[in-house]
């Protein structure tokens, strides 16, 4: 029993060292905004070293919402380091990767039309929703590791639904953290060794108090976004040739710790990650322009790769909205972790820098405020282009066959019949082959439920093929006499 308790003790201990309130930590900056928070908090902040524009510090919480609180101005963020050492290493450290090997092309038109066509308004904004509802996504609130698994599991859920094997979901867990990140993978059919990475923040913070922080646009959008982009590539049936990342981190709030880690390990481990690109605040339509790419912690040739992609699919039609640029003028978010380990990002913002949501850190950050997601759906568009074009498609949809339980397919008195029960896929076409392929009969967006008189047809066998909108494929044969 006294052991018991005992680990106990510990395991709170254990998860208090995670609680920064008024703990200090280590971190990076910019060497101006040090001074800077040194003059208007002399006490809170200890430079302990410094490099060209970059300092090491040690620093209060307090500190760490003074940097949060001004950003609504033009603030400065903080580097997150888990000791003395690491900080002032990761000042010395510039990490060379060679990225020449990469040559981005448009090649996909079919592939990103048929995906882009199907990005739903709704999904997001019930997605966003869903996650305000946590009340606060705290890295260190239990609620926020409830978002992380429940993540896990509504990516595992979309994945069956279209059969995908694919596909797995992993939970990151973190050394200073508790709150785990959320991974998944969609293996690639040729190169599964080379990486294509979209990824946005599940954490969420207040200065005006962390237990109602319900973090709508930051970040709930972003992770809404990339939900929706990977929704559309299964609905689609897209099969990648390179291997795609989807990516929820923990702990972005209080200096990138999740994406650090991993970033990190990767860098590390000298996966080759084709490129990155990170969707933090993506609903607040704030400037004059739909999506600002931040030119600053990013890679110029994928910012210019990703402007040439709205060039192509984004700049009429019913899937146009426009770009500028502009800067965050320190490492804003989870991009600059890629960044710093060498790999090519790019952060396309929801307004110019400034001029975003204005409730982002308070308890108003919610859904309600903007009332509809069009906006984070460019975003989601713009991110299916970006993983299609990046990954290449296979070629082969997915094709996927039906569960037998959920349909019965009969012919009476040469009349077919057919009917899906219980089914949340639509059927979309039926057609009609005879024995060496040639159509016989069309029917488009028929109901899931039906008959078709097939007497006027020679006696003979013939092949009812139908399609559902998820690219699955029932084919029947069936006689008429
Ligand atoms: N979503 C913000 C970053 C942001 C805010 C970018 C406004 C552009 C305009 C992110 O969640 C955040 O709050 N970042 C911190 C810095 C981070 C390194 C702790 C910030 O900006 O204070
Ligand atoms: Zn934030």
């Amino acid at each position: 029993m006294k052991k018991i308790i005992l680990l106990i003790a510990i395991f709170f201990i254990g998860l208090n060292s995670y609680t920064q309130n008024n703990d200090r930590f280590y971190a990076t900056m910019a060497l101006q905004d040090a001074h800077e928070l040194q003059n208007d908090q002399p006490g809170e902040i200890q430079i302990l070293a410094e490099r060209g524009n970059e300092a090491a510090v040690y620093m209060s919480e307090t500190a760490a919402e003074a940097l949060h609180g001004r950003i609504l101005v033009h603030g400065p963020g903080y580097i997150f380091k888990p000791s003395a050492d690491a900080a002032i290493e990761s000042l010395e450290r510039i990490v060379n990767r060679d990225n020449s090997r990469i040559a981005f092309t448009i090649t996909e038109d079919v592939a990103v039309l048929q995906a882009i066509n199907l990005v739903n308004v709704q999904n997001i904004e019930d997605h966003i929703i869903e996650l305000e509802n946590y009340g606060s996504r705290y890295h260190t609130f239990g609620s926020a590791t409830q978002a992380a698994m429940d993540l896990k599991t509504k990516w595992e859920d979309m994945a069956a639904l279209h059969g995908r094997t694919d596909v797995s979901v992993r939970l990151y867990n973190h050394s200073n953290t508790q709150m785990p990140s959320v991974i998944m993978t969609i293996e690639g059919s040729e190169f599964p060794d080379e990486f294509v990475i979209v990824g946005g923040h599940l954490d969420s913070t207040s200065f005006q108090g962390n237990n109602d922080a319900p973090g709508a646009d930051d970040d709930a959008s972003g992770i809404a976004t990339i939900t929706e982009a990977a929704r559309v590539l299964f609905e689609s049936g897209f099969v990648p040739k390179r291997t795609i990342e989807i990516m929820a981190y923990s702990a972005e709030e209080i200096g990138l710790v999740g994406s650090q880690e991993i970033a990190q390990e990767y860098g590390s481990n000298n996966v080759d990650v084709t490129a990155y690109v990170n969707f933090d605040m993506t609903n607040y339509n704030g400037s004059g322009n739909d999506v600002y790419f931040i030119t600053d912690f990013t890679d110029g040739s994928l910012n210019t790769f990703l402007m040439e992609l709205m060039n192509h699919y984004n700049s009429s039609g019913s899937h146009m909205f426009t770009y500028g640029t502009s800067v965050c003028n320190y490492g804003c978010s989870d991009h600059a972790s890629w960044n710093n380990e060498g790999y090519m990002a790019a952060f396309p913002f929801e307004s110019s820098f400034g001029q975003h949501n204005p409730n982002i850190h308070t308890a108003n950050d919610t859904f309600s405020f903007i009332g509809t997601a069009e906006h984070a759906a460019k975003f989601s568009k713009l991110c299916a282009e970006f993983l299609i074009e990046t990954a290449k498609s296979d070629g082969q949809l997915a094709v996927l066959e039906v569960d037998s339980n959920v349909y019965e397919i009969y012919v009476s008195n040469n009349t077919l019949y057919y009917e899906f029960n219980d089914y949340e896929a639509d059927i979309s076409s039926v057609v009609i082959y005879d024995l060496v392929g040639n159509t016989i009969m069309t029917l488009q967006d028929p109901d899931n439920q039906g008959a078709i008189n097939m007497n006027h047809l020679a006696s003979g066998m013939y092949i009812a093929n139908f399609t559902t909108d998820y690219s699955e494929v029932v084919n029947k044969k069936v006689m008429v006499r």
